[in-house]
Protein backbone atom coordinates (compact mmCIF):
# COMPACT_ATOMS: atom_id res chain seq x y z
CA UNK A 1 0.00 0.00 0.00
CA UNK A 2 1.68 3.42 -1.11
CA UNK A 3 1.74 6.12 1.91
CA UNK A 4 0.35 8.84 -0.38
CA UNK A 5 -3.13 7.06 0.09
CA UNK A 6 -3.45 8.61 3.58
CA UNK A 7 -4.30 12.23 3.74
CA UNK A 8 -3.11 15.08 6.29
CA UNK A 9 -5.78 13.30 9.20
CA UNK A 10 -4.37 9.98 8.43
CA UNK A 11 -7.96 8.97 6.47
CA UNK A 12 -7.69 6.22 3.71
CA UNK A 13 -8.56 8.21 0.25
CA UNK A 14 -9.72 4.79 -1.51
CA UNK A 15 -12.91 6.11 -3.56
CA UNK A 16 -13.17 8.40 -6.09
CA UNK A 17 -16.48 10.42 -7.51
CA UNK A 18 -16.04 11.41 -11.03
CA UNK A 19 -19.05 13.54 -12.58
CA UNK A 20 -18.69 12.98 -15.97
CA UNK A 21 -20.91 15.50 -17.83
CA UNK A 22 -22.70 18.93 -15.53
CA UNK A 23 -25.72 17.99 -18.10
CA UNK A 24 -28.82 16.73 -17.04
CA UNK A 25 -31.86 15.39 -17.95
CA UNK A 26 -34.35 16.41 -15.66
CA UNK A 27 -34.59 20.01 -13.56
CA UNK A 28 -35.16 18.96 -10.41
CA UNK A 29 -35.88 22.13 -8.51
CA UNK A 30 -33.36 21.71 -5.32
CA UNK A 31 -30.38 21.55 -7.83
CA UNK A 32 -30.92 23.52 -11.58
CA UNK A 33 -32.82 26.66 -12.20
CA UNK A 34 -35.19 25.55 -14.98
CA UNK A 35 -33.20 26.86 -18.09
CA UNK A 36 -30.32 24.21 -16.91
CA UNK A 37 -27.42 25.40 -15.65
CA UNK A 38 -24.69 27.68 -17.91
CA UNK A 39 -22.88 25.37 -20.25
CA UNK A 40 -19.06 24.32 -19.00
CA UNK A 41 -18.50 24.39 -22.68
CA UNK A 42 -17.44 21.81 -24.91
CA UNK A 43 -13.33 22.35 -24.78
CA UNK A 44 -13.45 22.42 -21.02
CA UNK A 45 -15.22 19.20 -20.65
CA UNK A 46 -12.47 15.95 -20.33
CA UNK A 47 -12.63 13.76 -23.56
CA UNK A 48 -13.21 9.78 -22.21
CA UNK A 49 -9.47 9.28 -22.56
CA UNK A 50 -8.57 12.18 -20.67
CA UNK A 51 -11.02 10.83 -17.54
CA UNK A 52 -9.19 7.28 -17.97
CA UNK A 53 -5.71 8.80 -17.69
CA UNK A 54 -6.67 10.52 -14.75
CA UNK A 55 -8.50 7.45 -12.53
CA UNK A 56 -5.28 6.04 -14.02
CA UNK A 57 -3.70 8.65 -11.57
CA UNK A 58 -6.12 8.17 -9.07
CA UNK A 59 -5.28 4.32 -9.23
CA UNK A 60 -1.23 5.29 -8.38
CA UNK A 61 -2.45 6.99 -5.37
CA UNK A 62 -4.66 4.68 -3.63
CA UNK A 63 -8.04 4.39 -5.31
CA UNK A 64 -10.23 1.44 -5.83
CA UNK A 65 -13.34 2.42 -6.04
CA UNK A 66 -15.06 4.77 -8.51
CA UNK A 67 -18.61 6.03 -8.58
CA UNK A 68 -19.91 8.00 -11.98
CA UNK A 69 -21.73 11.00 -11.05
CA UNK A 70 -23.04 14.27 -13.15
CA UNK A 71 -25.19 16.48 -13.81
CA UNK A 72 -26.60 12.61 -14.94
CA UNK A 73 -23.87 10.32 -16.04
CA UNK A 74 -26.31 8.72 -18.67
CA UNK A 75 -26.74 11.36 -20.81
CA UNK A 76 -22.95 11.34 -21.39
CA UNK A 77 -21.88 9.90 -24.91
CA UNK A 78 -19.59 7.06 -24.64
CA UNK A 79 -20.28 6.01 -20.71
CA UNK A 80 -20.65 3.00 -21.25
CA UNK A 81 -17.05 2.86 -23.33
CA UNK A 82 -15.60 5.01 -20.00
CA UNK A 83 -16.91 2.10 -17.68
CA UNK A 84 -15.09 -0.58 -19.72
CA UNK A 85 -12.02 1.64 -19.90
CA UNK A 86 -12.02 1.84 -15.63
CA UNK A 87 -13.01 -2.19 -15.29
CA UNK A 88 -9.81 -2.78 -17.05
CA UNK A 89 -7.65 -1.37 -15.31
CA UNK A 90 -5.61 -3.22 -12.46
CA UNK A 91 -6.31 -2.43 -8.84
CA UNK A 92 -10.20 -1.47 -9.08
CA UNK A 93 -12.52 -2.97 -7.10
CA UNK A 94 -15.39 -1.77 -8.08
CA UNK A 95 -17.28 0.92 -10.58
CA UNK A 96 -20.71 1.86 -9.07
CA UNK A 97 -22.86 4.87 -10.61
CA UNK A 98 -25.86 7.55 -9.36
CA UNK A 99 -28.04 8.44 -11.68
CA UNK A 100 -31.67 9.73 -12.02
CA UNK A 101 -32.87 6.35 -13.77
CA UNK A 102 -34.93 7.59 -15.83
CA UNK A 103 -32.61 6.68 -19.25
CA UNK A 104 -31.43 3.54 -17.49
CA UNK A 105 -33.93 0.99 -19.02
CA UNK A 106 -32.46 0.66 -22.12
CA UNK A 107 -28.79 0.90 -20.57
CA UNK A 108 -28.81 -1.34 -17.89
CA UNK A 109 -27.70 -4.42 -19.32
CA UNK A 110 -24.71 -2.57 -21.55
CA UNK A 111 -23.49 -1.28 -18.43
CA UNK A 112 -23.68 -3.97 -16.72
CA UNK A 113 -21.39 -6.17 -19.61
CA UNK A 114 -19.35 -3.33 -19.82
CA UNK A 115 -18.13 -3.92 -15.93
CA UNK A 116 -20.49 -1.73 -13.80
CA UNK A 117 -20.88 -3.21 -10.70
CA UNK A 118 -24.34 -1.18 -9.20
CA UNK A 119 -25.93 1.90 -9.11
CA UNK A 120 -27.93 4.33 -7.13
CA UNK A 121 -30.47 5.88 -8.20
CA UNK A 122 -31.91 9.51 -7.17
CA UNK A 123 -36.15 9.20 -6.50
CA UNK A 124 -37.80 11.92 -4.34
CA UNK A 125 -41.07 10.92 -4.62
CA UNK A 126 -43.36 7.32 -5.38
CA UNK A 127 -46.00 9.80 -6.64
CA UNK A 128 -46.42 10.87 -10.62
CA UNK A 129 -47.73 14.45 -9.89
CA UNK A 130 -45.51 15.25 -7.00
CA UNK A 131 -42.12 13.45 -8.92
CA UNK A 132 -43.11 15.97 -11.94
CA UNK A 133 -43.30 18.59 -10.18
CA UNK A 134 -40.10 18.06 -8.27
CA UNK A 135 -37.93 17.31 -11.06
CA UNK A 136 -40.17 19.98 -13.77
CA UNK A 137 -40.02 17.63 -16.76
CA UNK A 138 -39.40 13.80 -15.24
CA UNK A 139 -41.57 10.89 -15.13
CA UNK A 140 -41.87 8.55 -12.34
CA UNK A 141 -42.89 5.54 -14.55
CA UNK A 142 -39.11 6.11 -16.89
CA UNK A 143 -37.80 6.25 -13.16
CA UNK A 144 -39.47 3.69 -11.90
CA UNK A 145 -38.43 1.27 -15.29
CA UNK A 146 -34.93 1.89 -14.25
CA UNK A 147 -34.77 0.68 -11.21
CA UNK A 148 -36.51 -2.78 -12.45
CA UNK A 149 -33.85 -2.65 -15.34
CA UNK A 150 -31.18 -2.47 -12.99
CA UNK A 151 -32.09 -5.40 -10.98
CA UNK A 152 -32.76 -7.46 -13.86
CA UNK A 153 -28.87 -6.53 -14.97
CA UNK A 154 -27.71 -7.54 -12.00
CA UNK A 155 -26.85 -3.86 -11.25
CA UNK A 156 -26.90 -4.77 -7.01
CA UNK A 157 -27.49 -3.98 -4.50
CA UNK A 158 -29.62 -0.93 -5.95
CA UNK A 159 -29.79 2.04 -3.75
CA UNK A 160 -32.40 4.72 -3.82
CA UNK A 161 -31.57 8.22 -2.40
CA UNK A 162 -34.57 10.32 -1.23
CA UNK A 163 -33.49 13.84 -0.07
CA UNK A 164 -36.32 14.65 2.35
CA UNK A 165 -37.77 18.03 2.44
CA UNK A 166 -40.01 18.96 4.89
CA UNK A 167 -42.61 20.58 2.65
CA UNK A 168 -42.35 18.99 -0.32
CA UNK A 169 -41.87 15.06 0.47
CA UNK A 170 -41.12 13.99 4.04
CA UNK A 171 -44.99 12.68 4.12
CA UNK A 172 -43.93 9.62 2.12
CA UNK A 173 -40.96 8.19 4.44
CA UNK A 174 -43.07 5.33 5.54
CA UNK A 175 -44.10 4.64 2.10
CA UNK A 176 -40.64 4.06 1.46
CA UNK A 177 -40.15 2.24 4.26
CA UNK A 178 -43.04 -0.15 3.10
CA UNK A 179 -41.26 -0.69 -0.01
CA UNK A 180 -38.25 -2.00 1.54
CA UNK A 181 -40.65 -4.82 2.59
CA UNK A 182 -41.63 -6.67 -0.81
CA UNK A 183 -38.52 -5.28 -3.15
CA UNK A 184 -35.37 -5.19 -2.38
CA UNK A 185 -35.01 -1.64 -2.17
CA UNK A 186 -31.85 -0.52 -0.73
CA UNK A 187 -33.80 3.02 0.46
CA UNK A 188 -31.13 5.89 2.28
CA UNK A 189 -32.85 8.92 3.74
CA UNK A 190 -30.90 12.40 2.76
CA UNK A 191 -31.02 15.18 4.97
CA UNK A 192 -30.97 18.08 2.33
CA UNK A 193 -27.88 20.35 2.44
CA UNK A 194 -27.44 24.19 1.51
CA UNK A 195 -25.75 22.97 -2.02
CA UNK A 196 -27.19 23.52 -5.11
CA UNK A 197 -28.82 25.94 -7.66
CA UNK A 198 -32.14 25.59 -6.78
CA UNK A 199 -35.26 27.39 -5.64
CA UNK A 200 -35.72 25.24 -2.34
CA UNK A 201 -34.38 26.66 0.69
CA UNK A 202 -32.62 23.73 2.37
CA UNK A 203 -32.41 24.99 5.44
CA UNK A 204 -35.60 25.54 5.96
CA UNK A 205 -36.57 22.36 4.44
CA UNK A 206 -33.95 19.90 5.94
CA UNK A 207 -35.35 17.11 8.32
CA UNK A 208 -33.04 15.80 10.42
CA UNK A 209 -32.13 12.02 10.30
CA UNK A 210 -33.43 11.16 13.73
CA UNK A 211 -37.19 12.64 13.36
CA UNK A 212 -37.21 10.65 9.65
CA UNK A 213 -36.20 7.71 12.00
CA UNK A 214 -38.95 8.05 14.46
CA UNK A 215 -41.63 8.64 12.07
CA UNK A 216 -40.39 5.27 10.76
CA UNK A 217 -40.82 3.59 13.83
CA UNK A 218 -43.92 5.33 14.86
CA UNK A 219 -45.69 3.38 12.31
CA UNK A 220 -43.39 0.30 11.00
CA UNK A 221 -41.71 -0.56 14.73
CA UNK A 222 -38.26 -0.97 15.74
CA UNK A 223 -35.34 -1.07 13.10
CA UNK A 224 -32.78 -3.82 13.20
CA UNK A 225 -29.22 -2.69 12.15
CA UNK A 226 -28.22 -3.87 8.51
CA UNK A 227 -24.98 -4.40 6.38
CA UNK A 228 -25.06 -3.08 2.80
CA UNK A 229 -22.37 -3.77 0.69
CA UNK A 230 -20.92 0.62 0.03
CA UNK A 231 -18.05 2.28 1.28
CA UNK A 232 -20.43 5.73 1.43
CA UNK A 233 -21.83 7.75 4.76
CA UNK A 234 -24.76 5.92 5.42
CA UNK A 235 -25.96 3.84 8.23
CA UNK A 236 -27.92 1.11 7.58
CA UNK A 237 -31.21 -0.22 9.03
CA UNK A 238 -33.52 -2.97 8.26
CA UNK A 239 -37.65 -3.66 9.01
CA UNK A 240 -38.00 -7.44 10.25
CA UNK A 241 -38.23 -9.70 7.22
CA UNK A 242 -38.37 -6.76 5.01
CA UNK A 243 -36.15 -7.93 1.73
CA UNK A 244 -34.46 -4.36 1.50
CA UNK A 245 -33.00 -1.67 3.83
CA UNK A 246 -33.07 1.73 5.41
CA UNK A 247 -30.87 4.09 5.27
CA UNK A 248 -29.92 7.35 6.70
CA UNK A 249 -27.42 9.74 5.17
CA UNK A 250 -26.70 12.43 8.00
CA UNK A 251 -24.39 14.74 6.71
CA UNK A 252 -25.96 17.99 8.49
CA UNK A 253 -26.87 16.48 11.87
CA UNK A 254 -23.80 14.40 12.39
CA UNK A 255 -21.12 14.75 9.92
CA UNK A 256 -19.20 12.21 8.85
CA UNK A 257 -16.34 13.40 8.15
CA UNK A 258 -13.57 11.88 10.37
CA UNK A 259 -14.01 8.84 8.28
CA UNK A 260 -14.18 10.45 4.94
CA UNK A 261 -12.38 8.25 2.25
CA UNK A 262 -13.42 10.65 -1.05
CA UNK A 263 -11.84 12.83 -3.74
CA UNK A 264 -13.72 13.81 -6.43
CA UNK A 265 -12.89 14.85 -9.70
CA UNK A 266 -14.98 17.69 -11.85
CA UNK A 267 -16.50 16.82 -15.33
CA UNK A 268 -13.65 19.75 -16.15
CA UNK A 269 -11.10 18.38 -14.88
CA UNK A 270 -10.52 19.36 -10.81
CA UNK A 271 -9.40 17.54 -8.72
CA UNK A 272 -12.10 18.68 -5.65
CA UNK A 273 -10.82 17.31 -2.15
CA UNK A 274 -14.33 18.23 -0.24
CA UNK A 275 -17.50 19.11 -1.12
CA UNK A 276 -18.41 21.91 1.29
CA UNK A 277 -14.68 23.33 0.61
CA UNK A 278 -13.94 25.64 -2.47
CA UNK A 279 -10.66 24.12 -2.63
CA UNK A 280 -9.96 22.20 -6.05
CA UNK A 281 -6.85 21.74 -8.23
CA UNK A 282 -6.45 21.80 -11.57
CA UNK A 283 -4.90 18.25 -13.64
CA UNK A 284 -6.78 19.11 -17.17
CA UNK A 285 -4.39 22.24 -17.93
CA UNK A 286 -1.40 20.19 -16.75
CA UNK A 287 -3.08 17.01 -18.43
CA UNK A 288 -3.51 19.04 -22.07
CA UNK A 289 0.06 20.60 -21.67
CA UNK A 290 1.96 17.65 -21.64
CA UNK A 291 2.23 16.68 -18.20
CA UNK A 292 3.83 12.95 -17.47
CA UNK A 293 2.28 10.88 -15.12
CA UNK A 294 4.64 11.59 -12.03
CA UNK A 295 3.76 15.24 -12.48
CA UNK A 296 -0.10 14.63 -12.25
CA UNK A 297 0.30 12.40 -9.09
CA UNK A 298 2.32 15.22 -8.01
CA UNK A 299 -0.65 17.32 -7.96
CA UNK A 300 -3.00 14.47 -6.84
CA UNK A 301 -0.95 14.43 -3.73
CA UNK A 302 -0.99 17.94 -2.99
CA UNK A 303 -4.99 17.68 -3.30
CA UNK A 304 -4.89 15.11 -0.92
CA UNK A 305 -2.43 17.02 1.44
CA UNK A 306 -4.79 19.81 1.81
CA UNK A 307 -8.25 18.28 1.99
CA UNK A 308 -9.95 19.54 5.00
CA UNK A 309 -10.48 18.18 8.25
CA UNK A 310 -14.04 18.34 8.43
CA UNK A 311 -17.22 20.68 7.09
CA UNK A 312 -18.59 23.46 9.07
CA UNK A 313 -22.40 23.38 8.08
CA UNK A 314 -23.48 23.12 11.81
CA UNK A 315 -21.96 26.59 11.89
CA UNK A 316 -22.88 27.90 9.17
CA UNK A 317 -19.71 28.99 8.00
CA UNK A 318 -19.16 26.53 5.31
CA UNK A 319 -19.53 28.53 2.00
CA UNK A 320 -18.96 26.78 -1.53
CA UNK A 321 -19.55 27.90 -4.73
CA UNK A 322 -19.67 24.40 -6.11
CA UNK A 323 -22.80 23.80 -7.32
CA UNK A 324 -24.51 20.27 -6.74
CA UNK A 325 -24.63 19.78 -10.86
CA UNK A 326 -20.97 20.27 -10.96
CA UNK A 327 -19.54 18.11 -8.57
CA UNK A 328 -22.06 15.39 -8.42
CA UNK A 329 -22.78 15.23 -4.82
P1 LIG B 1 -22.18 4.08 -1.73
O1 LIG B 1 -22.19 3.98 -0.24
O2 LIG B 1 -20.88 3.61 -2.32
O3 LIG B 1 -23.34 3.36 -2.34
O4 LIG B 1 -22.28 5.60 -2.21
P2 LIG B 1 -22.80 6.98 -1.63
O5 LIG B 1 -24.00 6.78 -0.77
O6 LIG B 1 -21.66 7.68 -1.03
O7 LIG B 1 -23.18 7.74 -2.99
P3 LIG B 1 -24.41 8.58 -3.56
O8 LIG B 1 -23.91 9.20 -4.81
O9 LIG B 1 -25.63 7.74 -3.68
O10 LIG B 1 -24.62 9.71 -2.49
C1 LIG B 1 -25.71 9.76 -1.60
C2 LIG B 1 -25.73 11.08 -0.88
O11 LIG B 1 -24.59 11.19 -0.05
C3 LIG B 1 -25.72 12.30 -1.79
O12 LIG B 1 -26.60 13.28 -1.30
C4 LIG B 1 -24.32 12.79 -1.71
O13 LIG B 1 -24.23 14.17 -1.94
C5 LIG B 1 -23.99 12.44 -0.27
N1 LIG B 1 -22.55 12.28 -0.11
C6 LIG B 1 -21.75 11.39 -0.73
N2 LIG B 1 -20.48 11.55 -0.35
C7 LIG B 1 -20.48 12.58 0.55
C8 LIG B 1 -19.46 13.24 1.31
O14 LIG B 1 -18.29 12.92 1.24
N3 LIG B 1 -19.87 14.27 2.10
C9 LIG B 1 -21.14 14.65 2.19
N4 LIG B 1 -21.43 15.64 3.00
N5 LIG B 1 -22.12 14.06 1.50
C10 LIG B 1 -21.79 13.05 0.69
N1 LIG C 1 -28.54 17.74 -0.44
C1 LIG C 1 -28.50 16.39 -0.35
N2 LIG C 1 -28.46 15.58 -1.42
C2 LIG C 1 -28.49 16.14 -2.62
N3 LIG C 1 -28.49 15.60 -3.85
C3 LIG C 1 -28.51 16.61 -4.76
N4 LIG C 1 -28.56 17.81 -4.14
C4 LIG C 1 -28.55 17.54 -2.80
C5 LIG C 1 -28.58 18.35 -1.64
N5 LIG C 1 -28.62 19.68 -1.72
C6 LIG C 1 -28.48 14.17 -4.11
C7 LIG C 1 -29.19 13.74 -5.35
C8 LIG C 1 -28.50 12.43 -5.67
C9 LIG C 1 -27.17 12.53 -4.99
C10 LIG C 1 -25.98 12.47 -5.87
O1 LIG C 1 -27.16 13.76 -4.32
O2 LIG C 1 -30.55 13.56 -5.14
O3 LIG C 1 -29.21 11.33 -5.17
FE1 LIG D 1 -15.33 14.54 3.56
FE2 LIG D 1 -15.77 17.08 3.01
FE3 LIG D 1 -17.69 15.22 2.85
FE4 LIG D 1 -16.75 16.03 5.21
S1 LIG D 1 -17.86 17.22 3.75
S2 LIG D 1 -17.23 13.96 4.60
S3 LIG D 1 -14.57 16.31 4.70
S4 LIG D 1 -15.90 15.39 1.57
Amino acid sequence: MTQSQFDACNRRIDYLRVSVTDRCNLRCRYCMPEEGVPSIGHERVLRLEEIARLVGIGVGAGIRHVRLTGGEPLVRKGVVDLVRLIRAMPGIESISMTTNGVALAGMANALAEAGLDRVNISLDSLRPERYRSITRIGNLADALAGIEAARAAGLAPVKINMVVMRDVNADEVVDYALRTLAEPWHVRFIEYMPLGDGEEDARAEYVPSHLIRARIEEALGSLLSADVTGAGPARNWRLPKAQGTIGFISAVSEHFCSSCNRMRLSSDGKLVPCLFSDAEFDLRGPLRDGADDAALAAIWRDALAHKPARHHLDEALTTTHHRMSWIGG
